[in-house]
This record gives structure tokens, C-alpha cells and sequence, in this order.
């Protein structure tokens, strides 16, 4: 069994039906990749593996047991953390006052050994500790935010556009650092616009499109697969470490 498993998961919100049916999987060792148009359910699918929508049907498991529908903060303890594309760190906080809020659910005796492995696992933190985290640049406010769901111990991450805003630079910044993650034996589930990078870097990837999975497969084989470069990487290419291949095709914006 793998460590996540989301199975004809359906979901959505008051009445509206968004997800009709999405099947996942994800391991400790791996980094998957989420892909898809505006609108496909992609956000919808992490928020209803988190427990933060209306779940409608099938089911979810983390590590062995049945988490479907449970809530957020549970799953946390359980070792799944989220972080969601914006809103995701407080401003006005410093660095080292971010980092050390995600430590709060932790037992009280855990805490400082818990920031202090994540410190040496992000070197910036430590150089940026003491700024306001509303005045960092768009790569170091996400790898804050990334910060503050590391320091839970996670087993998995579920990564709602880690690249989105961000200058090629910062971008090649935060997949390094997802790499460097991932290397420790923390898996990876990230949605991400900028499809071609993703790809190149996940083990393996999933299309989603109206709510439904279209393609899956080894991230290099869509990279190379005409069909997917078509409908949804904007095109032939194969420019797949380029992180100037960001043009897509259903309104996926360029992520610089
Ligand atoms: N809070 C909400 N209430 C009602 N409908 C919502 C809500 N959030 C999203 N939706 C709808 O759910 C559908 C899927 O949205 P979702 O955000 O999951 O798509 P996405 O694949 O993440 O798109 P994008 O690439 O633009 O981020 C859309 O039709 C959207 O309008
Ligand atoms: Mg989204």
C-alpha cells in the first residue's frame, strides 16, 4: 500500500460536485506532479485529501489507515501537511516566529529540536530569522511557508503551486530545495502551472482535467508524450528544464 492513496475521490463545495472521481498515489521516496487547465479541480483535489472541502465520495488513506474526511490539524499529527498556494504565511511575523508557529502542534519538549532541523534543512531561514516575512521576496516567503510545514515532521507534503509568482530565479531556488526535501524521504504532491518543470522532476504525474484524471504516468514519459505536450503543456518542445517553458495553453499563466 502506498504511503498516500486517494481513490475515485469526489468533492466539492455546498452543492457543486468539482472532483467526480480522482485516483492518486504517492510514496515517501517520490516527488508526483499535478497538472491540468484552470479550473480542472487541481486545488479542489489537495484541499479534499487535507480535509478542507465537502467530501462526496471514495476514499483517501495516509500510511496504512483510512483518513477520507478527516480533519486538517488531525492529518497534521498524522504526518500530511499542506501548504496552499497564497495566504500562507503571516506577514507581519518574523521568519523565525513563522517557522515556530507550524511547531505549535508538536509536543512542547519537541519543538526547539523540530525548528532547529528545519533551520539546518533551510540555511536562508536562519540568515532572514529576525525579518518581517512580509518583506521577503516571493521564493523565501514560499520556502517560509514551506518551513512552517516542515517543522510538523511530515511524511508528505501537498504543495498547491510552489512556483506560482515567482521570477525563474526563486523558481529554481524552490524545486531545489523540493528536491533536497523529497532526498530526506519526504514525499511530494504538488500541483503546479508550470507543467513542463514539474514534470521533469516528478517521478510520476497526473492530468487532471474536469475534474477528472485524463493522462497519468512517469513524468518524463508525459513530458514526451505528444498528446499531453498538445493539450496541455502548450505544444511540442522539448525544453523540459527550461524554466522559460511556461507557456500553456487554457490560461495557465507563465509563473515569472
Ligand atoms: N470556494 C469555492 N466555492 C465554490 N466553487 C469553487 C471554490 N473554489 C473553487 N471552486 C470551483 O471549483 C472548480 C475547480 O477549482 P480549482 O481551484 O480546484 O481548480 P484548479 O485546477 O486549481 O485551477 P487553477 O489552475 O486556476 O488554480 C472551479 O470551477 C472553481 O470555480
Ligand atoms: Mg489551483
Amino acid at each position: 500500500m502506498s504511503l498516500l492513496e486517494v481513490t475515485a475521490l469526489e468533492a466539492g463545495y455546498d452543492d457543486a460536485l468539482i472532483l467526480r472521481g480522482v485516483t492518486l498515489h504517492a510514496e515517501a521516496d517520490e516527488i508526483v506532479a499535478v497538472i491540468g487547465p484552470n479550473g480542472a479541480g487541481k486545488s479542489t483535489l489537495l484541499k479534499a485529501v487535507y480535509g478542507l472541502v465537502t467530501h462526496k465520495g471514495g476514499t483517501v488513506s495516509f500510511d496504512g489507515t483510512n483518513v477520507t474526511g478527516m480533519r486538517a490539524d488531525r492529518l497534521t499529527r498524522r504526518g500530511l501537511n499542506f501548504v496552499p498556494q497564497t495566504d500562507n504565511v503571516f506577514a507581519s511575523l518574523t521568519v523565525a516566529d513563522n517557522v515556530q508557529m507550524g511547531s505549535l502542534g508538536l509536543p512542547k519538549g519537541e519543538r526547539k529540536d523540530a525548528v532547529a532541523h528545519v533551520h539546518a534543512l533551510l540555511p536562508i531561514l536562519g540568515e532572514r530569522s529576525r525579518q518581517r516575512a512580509g518583506t521577503l521576496s516571493g521564493g523565501q516567503r514560499k520556502l517560509v511557508a514551506i518551513a512552517r510545514a516542515l517543522v510538523t515532521r511530515p511524511k508528505l507534503l501537498l504543495l498547491d503551486e510552489p512556483s506560482a509568482g515567482l521570477s525563474p530565479q526563486a523558481m529554481d531556488l524552490v524545486f531545489d530545495q523540493l528536491v533536497e526535501i523529497n532526498e530526506l524521504g519526504i514525499g511530494i504532491v504538488m500541483v503546479e502551472q508550470n507543467a513542463r518543470r514539474a514534470l521533469a522532476l516528478a517521478a510520476r504525474g497526473y492530468v487532471l482535467d474536469g475534474g477528472r484524471n485524463a493522462i497519468d504516468g512517469p513524468g518524463a514519459e508525459l513530458l514526451n508524450d505528444p498528446k499531453v505536450a498538445e493539450l496541455y503543456l502548450g505544444g511540442a518542445g522539448t525544453t523540459a528544464s527550461s524554466s522559460t517553458s511556461t507557456n500553456t495553453p487554457s490560461g495557465m499563466n507563465p509563473a515569472t
